[in-house]
C-alpha cells in the first residue's frame, strides 16, 4: 500500500555520491569533492530539475557553497518549464548558527532557511534568506518533516531535490519522505567509522527498512550511476523524462563510456 503523508508533500530526490564503502565523506566530514565531473553534471541535471534544493547545515558548513544551475541548456529547459531561473537552496539548520561569511550568502540564488524560532530570529532582520520556515517547538522533537514540506510545497516548490547529508537523509525517510534516490558509487574507499553516509541517524530494524525498486544503472569510466525508486511511496509530482537514464528492462549498462548490451 502508498504510503502518502498527508497534506501533500513535494516530490522527493536523493541525490548523492559515496565511496564503495558507503561513506559520502571522510573521516574529517569535510566536502565530498571525489566523484567526477560527469557525476557534478549529473548532479547539476537533478537540481535543474527542481523547484528547490535541500541540504543540511552540516553540509554547508562543509562547502561553504552550493551548486547553482550553470548549463545554458539545463537553464533554457527550466525557462521552457516557466520555472524560476535557479532552484531555491534551502538549509536545514535548527540552530540557524551559520557563518554569514560563507560564499552561499553570495551565490545569485534565491536562499530559504528550515529552523526552530530562535534561528529564524538570528536571521529575521538581515535579507539574506528570501524565506524562512520556523518551525515550532511542538513539530522539532522529532522533526514533522511531513508538515514543515507541506509547506514548502504551498510556497511552489513542487519538486524538491534532497542533497544531504546523512543526518538529513535519515530524518527524511524515517518519515516516509523520500520518493526516488540517485547514488553514484564512486571507485575508492575513505573508510572511518566516524565518516558520515548517506543515512546516519538512528538507522532502521531490517523488519521496516526502506526498500527500493531499481530503476536503471549504468557504468561510467569507473563510477556506477544508479537510479532507484523508494518502495510504497505515491508517485507525486510526475518524473520530468529523462533522456540519459536508461531502463533497466533495456538491459542496457554503459561501461567505461560505451555502451554494450547486457
Ligand atoms: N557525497 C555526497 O553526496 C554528500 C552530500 C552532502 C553532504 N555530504 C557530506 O556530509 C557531511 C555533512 O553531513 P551531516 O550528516 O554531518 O550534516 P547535514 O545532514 O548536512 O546537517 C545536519 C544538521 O543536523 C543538525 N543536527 C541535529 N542534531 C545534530 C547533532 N547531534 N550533531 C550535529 N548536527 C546536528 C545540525 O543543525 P545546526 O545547523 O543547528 O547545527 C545540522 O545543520 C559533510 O561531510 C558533507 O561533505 C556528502
Amino acid at each position: 500500500m502508498a504510503i502518502a503523508p498527508n497534506p501533500p508533500i513535494p516530490h522527493i530526490t536523493l541525490v548523492l555520491a559515496m565511496s564503495l564503502d558507503g561513506k559520502i565523506a571522510d573521516a574529517q566530514r569535510g566536502a565530498a569533492r571525489f566523484s567526477s565531473a560527469a557525476d557534478l553534471a549529473h548532479l547539476e541535471e537533478k537540481v535543474a530539475a527542481a523547484d528547490g534544493v535541500l541540504f543540511g547545515g552540516g553540509t554547508l558548513r562543509a562547502y561553504g557553497t552550493t551548486l547553482s544551475v550553470r548549463d545554458p541548456d539545463l537553464l533554457a529547459q527550466r525557462r521552457q518549464r516557466q520555472q524560476t531561473n535557479q532552484p531555491m537552496q534551502i538549509v536545514w539548520s535548527p540552530s540557524g548558527n551559520l557563518d554569514p561569511k560563507l560564499r552561499y550568502f553570495q551565490q545569485p540564488i534565491p536562499r530559504g532557511l528550515v529552523t526552530t524560532a530562535a534561528g529564524a530570529h538570528r536571521w529575521a532582520e538581515t535579507g539574506q534568506f528570501e524565506h524562512i520556515w520556523p518551525v515550532p517547538a511542538a513539530k522539532t522533537q522529532p522533526w514533522d518533516w511531513p508538515w514543515i514540506l507541506a509547506q514548502l510545497k504551498a510556497a511552489g516548490i513542487h519538486r524538491l531535490a534532497l542533497l544531504g547529508g546523512g543526518r538529513l537523509t535519515a530524518e527524511l525517510l524515517s518519515r516516509h519522505c523520500v520518493h526516488e534516490v540517485f547514488m553514484t558509487v564512486c571507485p575508492l574507499i575513505l573508510g572511518g567509522a566516524t565518516a558520515p553516509t548517506p543515512v546516519d541517524g538512528a538507522g532502521f530494524l531490517v523488519a521496516v527498512a526502506p526498500r527500493l525498486q531499481l530503476l536503471s544503472h549504468r557504468a561510467v569510466a569507473g563510477e556506477v550511476f544508479l537510479h532507484y525508486r523508494v518502495k510504497g511511496m505515491s508517485a507525486g509530482e510526475t518524473d520530468f523524462p529523462e533522456p540519459s537514464d536508461r531502463s533497466i528492462a533495456e538491459g542496457i549498462l554503459v561501461l567505461e563510456g560505451q555502451n554494450s548490451k547486457t
